[in-house]
């Protein structure tokens, strides 16, 4: 009898063990899943953030499935680099959605599948438009850009007069990056033009959430969205044609007359026409096993490069400002180094940026605090066993670039705004301790490995210039009504709106206030 009972525990304890060893060799820990919409219920609208909750509660890994579509989030730097790096080939495709793939000509350069093609448009836009030698090209664009928003806000500075910068912001975005590749626009009113259909396709990404992953939503919704996709697809359309049959006008009169483009254009060759050159190329080579590049995939590529360009860096540049506007002290210490290294008179350029280490760490902090992407997203291509789990191919993966970036685990006091951080050396080698490359998992602002933003030179030239002219030139003064009482008195609020990116909940409404009198001229 006892003998008989000992044996029956043995054999439950056995079965314990074997059905928990299953259980850790199979899927990552899950919590509690409803019918049919899985996880849906334990996400708010501040996805990031619900994934942090839970990876309190379920550790650094675990699987939800939302609607049918089956999750991983990882939320630790020694996950992520597993994920990431060990095992990249598995994990180096992303999940399109029906409606990327009809702004984008199902051409999209974020959204391609890693093969050919991918190869092919990265090494071309890298190249041509966004390497480090490639952004020094387009210089001239940029700083005619920081000229008229120094001008701008210098106006309103004279009239006393609020500025809206949650609308300056991605309007100078907009000039740089429109230009950068479709070559300067001949008017202001073109501009506008451009921006506002610009806008209406970029927003289109943006109001993905993850109901529209999930199957029984897509159904229900699809009707309205498909039909605003594919009138905002039209007028893009229409908007992108102008620009290349402008062009193609310009480049057969190159052919015929020899000489009659002007001095200026001749000099920098424009992103569209290196395009239009490969369309061409293309063309008459069909058959020598070159990816297919037609007429499509430049405006596929286009509307890819505004749509991943615009929100970062606008968002990035309005937390930067609102995190200045709390922390008196950090903006004092920024306005020294550049008082130091930039002679009176003089406004601040690109190219002092090597000796303004301080403003450049301002940036990373940001990225580090609001990240405007909050994950790395990607795709399983075939089932992988990552660490004790297996995941099964065409599971979504979520590295929560916001989560490790605020865990007390990877970062001294990690919710204090402290650019000093990213000054510090290593103990070991005297290189900076925190790389923005993606080599340290804890700060992925810009993903890692072969898929890492290629808009990083751009980004790190732009912005930290665009902040460092604006500490250089203005105070900015908010009302004080969309400010909140703390132990601190009070200051700007930093609430985060929901959405594909994580912008700031309220606008960034300042008053500038120049600090000089007479203008600044620009070397
Ligand atoms: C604050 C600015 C920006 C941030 C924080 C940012 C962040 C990111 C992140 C996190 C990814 C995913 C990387 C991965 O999967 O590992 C990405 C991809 C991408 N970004 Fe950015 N980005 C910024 C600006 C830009 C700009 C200015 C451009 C272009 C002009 C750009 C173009 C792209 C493209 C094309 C991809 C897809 C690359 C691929 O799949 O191969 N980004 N970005
Ligand atoms: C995804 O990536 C793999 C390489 O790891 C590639 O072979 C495959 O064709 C890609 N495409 C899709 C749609 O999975
Ligand atoms: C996009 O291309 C893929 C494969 O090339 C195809 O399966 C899909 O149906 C296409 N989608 C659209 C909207 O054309
Ligand atoms: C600021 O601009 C944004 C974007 O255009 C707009 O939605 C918002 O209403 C504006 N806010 C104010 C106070 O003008
Ligand atoms: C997100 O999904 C919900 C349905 O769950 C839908 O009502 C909403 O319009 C979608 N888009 C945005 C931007 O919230
Ligand atoms: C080239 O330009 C010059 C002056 O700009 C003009 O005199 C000359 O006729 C042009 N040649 C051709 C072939 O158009
Ligand atoms: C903040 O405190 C001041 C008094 O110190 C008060 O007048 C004001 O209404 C408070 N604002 C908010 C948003 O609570």
């Amino acid at each position: 009898m006892v003998i008989e009972l000992v044996l029956f525990i043995l054999f439950l304890v056995l079965a314990f063990l074997i059905s928990k060893h299953f259980r850790v060799n199979h899927l990552p820990p899950s919590p509690f899943a409803l019918p049919i919409i899985g996880h849906f219920h334990l996400l708010s609208p501040l996805i990031h953030r619900s994934f942090h909750d839970l990876s309190r509660r379920l550790g650094p890994v675990f699987f939800l499935r939302l609607g049918s579509l089956p999750c991983v989030v990882v939320s630790s730097p020694e996950l992520a680099k597993e994920f990431l790096k060990t095992h990249e080939l598995s994990f180096i495709n992303r999940s399109e959605t029906t409606a990327v793939e009809r702004m984008t000509y199902n051409a999209s350069f974020a959204f391609a599948p890693y093969g050919p093609y991918w190869k092919f448009i990265r090494k071309l836009s890298t190249n041509e438009l966004l390497s480090g030698r490639s952004v020094d090209k387009f210089l001239p664009i940029r700083n005619q850009e920081y000229m008229r928003l120094i001008r701008l806000l210098a106006k309103k500075a004279k009239a006393c007069e609020p500025v809206n910068l949650s609308e300056e912001l991605p309007r100078v975005g907009h000039n740089i990056i429109g230009q950068m590749m479709l070559g300067k626009y001949s008017s202001a009113s073109r501009a506008e033009k451009a921006r506002l259909v610009v806008r209406e396709a970029t927003k289109i990404f943006g109001e993905f959430n993850f109901s529209d992953f999930n199957g029984i939503w897509k159904k229900l919704d699809l009707q309205g969205f498909q039909k605003r996709i594919d009138a905002t697809h039209h007028k893009f359309d229409a908007l992108v044609e102008e620009f290349i049959a402008e062009r193609e006008e310009l480049r057969k009169k190159n052919i015929d007359g020899g000489n009659s483009t002007s001095a200026e254009e001749k000099d920098v060759k424009g992103f569209l026409d290196v395009l239009l050159d490969k369309v061409e190329e293309c063309k008459s080579s069909t058959e020598n096993g070159e990816v297919e590049f037609s007429r499509n995939n430049v405006k596929g590529l286009i509307t890819d490069l505004f749509s991943a360009s615009i929100d970062t860096t606008s968002i990035s540049m309005e937390w930067t400002l609102a995190e200045l506007i709390n922390h008196p002290e950090v903006l004092k210490k920024a306005r020294e180094e550049i008082d130091r290294v930039v002679e009176t008179g003089r406004l601040v350029g690109e190219s002092d940026l090597p000796n303004l280490p301080y403003i450049q760490a301002i940036m990373k902090e940001t990225f580090r605090l609001h990240p405007p992407l909050a994950f790395v997203a990607r795709k399983c291509t075939q089932q992988s066993k990552v660490g004790k789990y297996i995941i099964p191919e065409n599971t979504m993966l979520f590295v929560n670039i916001w989560a490790m970036a605020r865990d007390p685990k990877n970062w001294e006091n990690p919710l204090e705004f402290r650019p000093e951080r990213f000054l510090q050396l290593d103990a070991d080698d005297s290189t900076n301790a925190i790389d923005i490359r993606g080599q340290h998992f804890q700060y992925l602002p810009f993903g890692s490995g072969r898929r890492i933003c290629p808009g990083l030179p751009l980004t790190m030239k732009m912005l930290p210039t665009l902040l460092a002219i604006m500490i250089q030139c203005f105070d900015l003064k908010v009302s004080g009504a969309e400010c909140k009482n703390t132990s601190n008195g009070k200051v700007l609020e930093m609430d985060e709106r929901p959405g594909f990116t994580t912008p700031r909940a309220s606008d960034l409404v300042c008053v500038p206030v120049s600090r000089f009198s007479s203008p600044i001229k620009y070397p």
